[in-house]
């Protein structure tokens, strides 16, 4: 198994969205990209060899997968996170965001209210508000430098407006918080209560960094259903391959039915074949990607809190997206950006596209080789540690 996670990769002139289109959005060349997620490594030496197979057959035909590929599929979540379910239970799809928007029109009917916990991943708002649903926000509380769930705000937003659907982030992006049982049994309490179906967003579930642990929605309501994807975990997401679990009978029929609606049938072969291999062997990759992962983010925890103490570092639990919090030099975010943009030369993802509360905060991929991620750091003290 090779895993160079040091070994920096010329991406340029690969159509990568994160490095070869900066100036068709807006961006000056020759910036250091660290904002979407992606990472910045090659998948498993395995994915590799199956995909090279696979084109090497040189035939590629509409595409299905047999009774293998759920097995590891089933395996992995139970084994990792003690989610079980069956082939049945699963729906393909091209993508967790295809399949969010899928459920939002399955499961709920134009002008109906969904919930979602703010700041969050932009694309929440577009499939709730393209599909004319009403978009229903449950800021998360921010004090001391920690987010937490404000379960009043959230009974209150849900009983006010007859919520039906909640999209839960978990482990959260942007914030990197890893809800605890506590926290989800807390929150899926109120949804039962007032009949709200919970969608769960789990796509960064493999990345969480002891001592805190994952717990799938899907442990504590059954009906909840739960978005994975290979995607993050191994750098796929250009492959287009997702799973939903979906263990409720009714749901899973309308959604089924919603995206025959789209004319969608069969995924992407190459995308089946990475999925099913990652799965079978990527566990090790995995675990020593972790490992890099938490290096990187310890050098930018003690970068930050030594030379750079204005910026607060919000504590990551998981993901491989780190939360900074700039709010302490008072700038607007049209400064902040100039700032790091202009003068720093980063390309990050500003806060407020996460949603208003994101305003004084921006968000950095630290999936990338620690040498990159050092230069970035350096390029961000130039620039704030001058500042009084
Ligand atoms: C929370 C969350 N959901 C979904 C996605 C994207 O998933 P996909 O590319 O499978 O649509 C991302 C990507 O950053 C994400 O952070």
């Amino acid at each position: 198994m090779s895993c160079d996670f040091d070994k920096v990769i010329d991406r340029k002139n690969t159509n990568s969205i994160k490095w070869d289109f900066a100036a068709e959005r807006g961006m000056p060349e020759g910036l250091i990209s660290m904002w979407v997620a992606d990472m910045d490594f090659t998948a498993p030496r395995e994915v590799l060899d199956d995909i090279h197979r696979a084109v090497e057959h040189g035939i590629f035909g509409y595409s299905e997968v047999k009774q293998d590929y759920y097995d590891v599929l089933a395996e992995w979540f139970e084994n990792h996170y003690g989610l079980k379910f069956g082939r049945q239970d699963v729906i393909k799809t091209p993508g967790v965001v295809f399949g969010l928007a899928a459920c939002v029109r399955a499961l709920t009917k134009p002008q109906d209210a969904v919930i979602i916990q703010t700041p969050v991943y932009y694309p929440f708002y577009n499939i709730i508000q393209d599909n004319n649903r009403k978009l229903v926000t449950n800021p998360l509380k921010y004090e001391n430098g920690k987010y937490s769930i404000d379960f009043d705000d959230f009974e209150k937003k849900v009983k006010e407006n007859s919520v039906k659907l909640f999209i839960l982030c978990s482990p959260h992006n942007p914030v990197s918080r890893v809800w605890s049982k506590d926290e989800l049994e807390h929150i899926n309490k109120i949804c039962v209560k007032y009949g709200v179906i919970i969608v769960s967003d789990e796509i960064h579930c493999d990345f969480v960094y002891a001592p805190y642990e994952h717990t799938s929605c899907g442990l504590i309501n059954v009906d909840a259903i739960i978005a994975t994807s290979p995607s993050k975990t191994f750098n796929l997401a250009g492959l287009q391959a997702a799973n939903f679990i979906v263990r409720n009978v009714k749901y899973r029929q309308l959604i089924r039915e919603e995206i025959s609606r789209t004319g969608y049938s069969q995924l992407n072969t190459l995308g089946l074949v990475a999925c099913q291999s990652a799965y079978t062997h990527g566990k090790k990759w995995l675990e020593r990607l972790k490992e890099y992962l938490t290096g990187n983010i310890g050098i930018t925890r003690k970068f930050i809190s030594e030379r750079l103490p204005r910026i607060h570092l919000v504590e990551p639990q998981g993901t491989y997206l780190l939360w900074l919090d700039f709010s302490a030099y008072g700038f607007s975010q049209e400064k902040l950006d100039r700032l790091i943009v202009q003068e720093a030369g980063l390309w990050l993802d500003t806060g407020t596209m996460f949603g208003k509360e994101g305003e004084g905060f921006q968000r950095i991929n630290i999936a990338c080789p620690r040498t990159t991620l050092e230069t970035a750091l350096e390029r961000l003290e130039m620039v704030f540690g001058r500042i009084n």
